[in-house]
This record gives C-alpha cells, sequence and structure tokens, in this order.
C-alpha cells in the first residue's frame, strides 16, 4: 500500500529528476522536507545542494523546477528565496487519505519493509535481588516501543529479557544470607530484604575481608553446578521474579522469552574454546583476557583467574545463540549509555571471532533518569522504585480524576491507564539519549505535552463521537466526497498529519527512536484541539458534519494505535 505523502514525494523526484538528468531521483527524494510552517507549502525542495552540483544559483533553479513541473495531485508550485514550495490539491488529497485510513483500518502506518527480516530485542533486563528501580524502566518502555514498531514494519520482533541472574554477587547474597539471612523475613521482605542482605555484606567485608574470597568460592560453585548454591540462587531468583511480574503486569509487557545470564552457563565453555582457537585470548595474571589496546579500548575479561565467567562472556555466548537460533538481521541491546564501552568491547570481540555478523549488533543506548534533580544510585538506599513510582502515579492521578469519573471501579481503571500511561510516555518524550529529570508537575501536566494530554484527547475525541452517534444514529458516509469540506487550513493541517503517520513510523524504526512517535502524537493532539476549538463539529450541514465526523474518527483510531504502539493504554472517557 502506497502511502500519500511518500508518493507524492517519489512523483515529484521522478519529474525533477527528468528536469535536471544529472541528479538522481533518489538523492532528490531525500531532499524533500516537510515544513514545519503551512506557508512553505506542503512539501519543500531546497535547492543549495542541487546549486552546487549543478553550478546554478538557487534561486534559478527553484524558477525553474516551478515553472516546468506538473504534477497531478499537486495545486501550485511557488519558488520562494532557493526553495520550492509544493501546495497539494487538499480536497484530492483528503479524500484520497480518507480512504486509504478507511481501507487499512487497523493497519493504516504499517508496512512490509522488515518482510521476511528478523530482529531480536534485549530490554528491561533488571538484576536479581535488586530493586527494579526507575532507570530500568525506560530499557523496558523503550524496548517494547521498539518492538511493537518492528512488528508493525513487518519483522518477526522477538523480546528477550536478559535478567541479570548470573555472577559473583550471587556469591555474595549466599554469604550474607548464610551469616544473617532468615527464610521468613526475606520471603516477606522480598528483594528489599535480599537487598540488605548484600548492602551488609559490603559493611561486613570492610572489617572482615575473608568474606569476599568465600562469596568468590561461592559462585565458583554455582558455575560448577553445586545444588546447595543452586538451590539457593533459583530461591533469591522466584522471590525477585514475583516482584518484577507485578511491574510488569502494571505495564501490560510480556517477553517471548525470559532468559536470563544464567541461560548461557553451558555455552560458555564453547565461547571459550572459540577464543582460544582464534588465538584472542591473552593471560594477565591467571585471568583470560581479549586485549583490545588496538582500538583503544581496555581489555575484555572473559574468564576470571579461578576460571569463573563474567558479564562479558555470557554476553558474547548470548550473542553467538541468538544468531544460531534466530538468524537475526538485527540483534538491539537496550541500555543506558553507562554501558556504551562494554557494548563496544563485546562487539569488538565478536568481529575479531570472525563472525560476519557482527555489524548487526546495535547498541541502542539511552540517557540517565534522574528523579526531582537527585541521581538515582543504588548505593546508600537512595533507591527509588519503579513500583512506587507506578502507584504513586496511579492515586495522584485518581486524585486529579475524582469527580469526573463517578463509578469506582472504573475510575480505578482509567487512573491506572493514565498514571502508567503518563510514566511511561515521559520516558519516550524526549530523543532517548537525553537524559531526563521525572517530576510529578512535568508528568501528569493535563495540558502539557504528556501522555495525558493525548490521552485526554483521544477521550475527548471519543465522546464528540458518542454524541454524534446518539444524535445522529449511523450516518452512511461516502469518502470519496468528503475532501471538499476539509480544505480550511485548520482543518486541512490535521489531515496532513495523519497523512505523515506512515512515515513517522518508519523513522521511528529506523532511528531506533520511539520517541518520534510520542511527539507526532503530542503534535497531532495539539493540532486536533486547535481543530476542535475553531471549527464546530456537529454542524447542520450534513456533508459538513460528515466530513468533520470522519476527521474525529481517523484522528481517535491514529491516536489509540499510535499509543498502543508505544505500550499505552488510551481509555475512552477521563
Ligand atoms: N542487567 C543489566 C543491568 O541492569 C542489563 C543487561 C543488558 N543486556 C545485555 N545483554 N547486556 O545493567
Amino acid at each position: 500500500m502506497k502511502v500519500l505523502m511518500e508518493q507524492l514525494k517519489k512523483q515529484i523526484a521522478a519529474q525533477v529528476a527528468q528536469l535536471y538528468t544529472s541528479i538522481d531521483h533518489n538523492e532528490l527524494f531525500s531532499l524533500l522536507e516537510f515544513p514545519p510552517n503551512v506557508d512553505m507549502g506542503d512539501i519543500s525542495l531546497p535547492c543549495f545542494k542541487l546549486s552546487k552540483q549543478l553550478r546554478q544559483a538557487p534561486v534559478a533553479i527553484a524558477a525553474h523546477i516551478k515553472d516546468n513541473l506538473q504534477l497531478p495531485g499537486i495545486a501550485s508550485i511557488d519558488a520562494v528565496a532557493g526553495y520550492v514550495n509544493f501546495y497539494v490539491d487538499k480536497q484530492l488529497f483528503a479524500n484520497q487519505l480518507l480512504v486509504q485510513m478507511e481501507q487499512m483500518g487497523e493497519r493504516y502506518g504499517s508496512s512490509q519493509a522488515g518482510a521476511g527480516k528478523t530482529v531480536v530485542i534485549d530490554y528491561s533486563s533488571p538484576n536479581i535481588a535488586k530493586p527494579f528501580h526507575i532507570a530500568h524502566l525506560r530499557s523496558t518502555v523503550i524496548g517494547h516501543a521498539l518492538k511493537q514498531i518492528f512488528a508493525f514494519q513487518g519483522y518477526q520482533a522477538i523480546g528477550i529479557n536478559h535478567l541479570g541472574d548470573w555472577g559473583t554477587q550471587f556469591g555474595k547474597l549466599i554469604v550474607a544470607y548464610q551469616l544473617w539471612g532468615d527464610k521468613a523475613a526475606v520471603e516477606a521482605g522480598g528483594i528489599d530484604e535480599l537487598l540488605r542482605l548484600y548492602v551488609a555484606f559490603h559493611e561486613q567485608v570492610k572489617e572482615q575481608p575473608e568474606l569476599e574470597e568465600e562469596a568468590r568460592q561461592w559462585f565458583v560453585r554455582m558455575e560448577q553446578g553445586d545444588e546447595q548454591a543452586l538451590q539457593l540462587w533459583q530461591w533469591f531468583v522466584a522471590i525477585s521474579m514475583q516482584e518484577f511480574e507485578r511491574i510488569y503486569q502494571l505495564l501490560h509487557i510480556e517477553f517471548d522469552y525470559i532468559t536470563g545470564e544464567s541461560f548461557y552457563n553451558d555455552k560458555l565453555h564453547t565461547v571459550v574454546t572459540e577464543l582460544q582457537e582464534a588465538n584472542l585470548l591473552l593471560e594477565d595474571e591467571g585471568a583470560q583476557l581479549v586485549d583490545l589496546s588496538a582500538f583503544n579500548m581496555s581489555p575484555a575479561l572473559i574468564l576470571k583467574k579461578d576460571g569463573s565467567s563474567l558479564y562479558h562472556t555470557r554476553d558474547i555466548a548470548a550473542a553467538i545463540y541468538r544468531q544460531k537460533t534466530y538468524h537475526f538481521d538485527q540483534a538491539i541491546y537496550v541500555t543506558d549509555y553507562a554501558q556504551n564501552l562494554h557494548f563496544e568491547q563485546w562487539f569488538k570481540v565478536i568481529e575479531l571471532m570472525g563472525y560476519e555478523w557482527a555489524e548487526k549488533l546495535h547498541h541502542v543506548a539511552f540517557g540517565r533518569v534522574s528523579f526531582a534533580g537527585t541521581s538515582l544510585s543504588t548505593r546508600k538506599g537512595n533507591i527509588i522504585k519503579l513500583e512506587e513510582v507506578l502507584q504513586q502515579a496511579i492515586s495522584k492521578t485518581k486524585d486529579i480524576m475524582q469527580g469526573r469519573i463517578t463509578d469506582e471501579a472504573q475510575l480505578q481503571q482509567v487512573a491506572e491507564q493514565v498514571g502508567v500511561g503518563a510514566v511511561i510516555f515521559h520516558d519516550l518524550s524526549s530523543n532517548r539519549i537525553k537524559d531526563i529529570d521525572f517530576t510529578w508537575e512535568t508528568i501528569l501536566n493535563f495540558e502539557g505535552e504528556t501522555g495525558p494530554y493525548v490521552q485526554y484527547t483521544h477521550a475527548r475525541a471519543s465522546s464528540v463521537l458518542r454524541k454524534y452517534a446518539a444524535q445522529y444514529g449511523e450516518e452512511t458516509i461516502a469518502l470519496e466526497q468528503l475532501g471538499e469540506y476539509l480544505t480550511e487550513k485548520t482543518t486541512f493541517q490535521v489531515i496532513k498529519k495523519l497523512a505523515l503517520y506512515p512515515a513517522v513510523i518508519e523513522q521511528a524504526a529506523s532511528k531506533l527512536e520511539p520517541s518520534l512517535i510520542s511527539r507526532y502524537l503530542v503534535e497531532l493532539a495539539q493540532l486536533f484541539n486547535h481543530f476542535y476549538h475553531e471549527m464546530k463539529v456537529m454542524v447542520d450541514d450534513q456533508q459538513t458534519r460528515q466530513a468533520r465526523m470522519t476527521l474525529v474518527q481517523a484522528v481517535k483510531r491514529t491516536l489509540q494505535r499510535g499509543l498502543a504502539l508505544i505500550g499505552i493504554q488510551a481509555p475512552d472517557q477521563m
């Protein structure tokens, strides 16, 4: 299915390429822009780059194009200051768009770009026995959105939760539990209690350094399959998972595989042998590492001197396993940028091992989250736990909405959708690489560029549609004739925005940037509210009314589906 705006761009590019045969139409296509301001056309071609290649002034090129192009679907062309501005035939465009949206229904905005390709997304990945804190949420939310965006683009998208369930820290936990732990206390206190034991270990080790050695040995025993060690470890995992599951339920998130680092235990041996055979392993004081100094990086540690594995080792084994199992075309890892070096290192090791698919590995890094100015660290109990944040978001939303919805059960449900949605939306509201600060005022603001604002706009559109149905019942609408009534400036802005939706999704996938969708939704909501305030929708004239209601319907659906794509629900009333 062709996408309207893109189709027009292609036609323009093809025609301009006929005027200037030395320039490739693909290059022209990439130069075409959607100007931010309506007075600059609907599609615009800056002629400055062309000017260098053609050795002509931009103004002259623009004038030449204006005088020599004629395109169905384009109503007029302007040449202004080195730009060619194309104005679409509004009526025709609106008709085509509404027909296309209707035909595609749920699939509007989707594509088959990824048909036959597989992308594996590693996200969320909290650490066992440590709280799932708000910084982990960003990985969860970005990864989940990417997974759905890719699926919408026709890819087979596989979501993997790479739990931090292996490593020396479990040796420490076992020691601490044996010294100071209590079964009932762990069962009652969950991760909090496990964390208390872990912190206590670090306190005590200052006085009793030999505990460190003991912990190390416990981890070695775990890796060797020691029954007692593994039983305790499994129990820590189960206790932690109960809490993680509650969060995933609140977020409505499911994974295809929850395979933590421990899943690769029996695959580590082969990796080490392979590295040895490729002459990549270097011994350093008994430890084994891959020297990366030629690439200006510190070495990747593969084995400690007691033979136990490390984070790197397990990531390398996991990547090889995933390539063998899923034959991925892309493997994506979503973590904060503090892990940049870690990923650069082991991606390089995969390349050095001779795997040509090394280039298919991508680290999708994101910025840090601070909470009202304070950074979120696991140290010193200064942790802000995600579950608390979500519960607070829900109760604050409930306060705001008290009185708007009288049915208590419905109020609770909507407060959950809006409160949780607000937190998710905030995490996706700016470029992922940016650090973000979390304050309740900015997140729950129903007027700002927030999730609740988009959800509220969706609910408003729903309510308009309900009133319309109540008053006029089922009116049969002939979509092909409605364009005529949708050409006013504010109305057509909404039409154009709707037409851009497929391109936004495509970009979100290619740039691995779900924030493009959240920003798009805010803008669509703003344009819609503008339209709604300026135009009455429920007018007496039947044609105009039908046309405007069709537009309301199209916006409502796009908001709802766009929100769903980034993991947010859209209540019909709020
Ligand atoms: N558990 C790690 C952490 O919390 C994140 C794991 C990311 N995924 C990976 N394959 N390394 O820092």
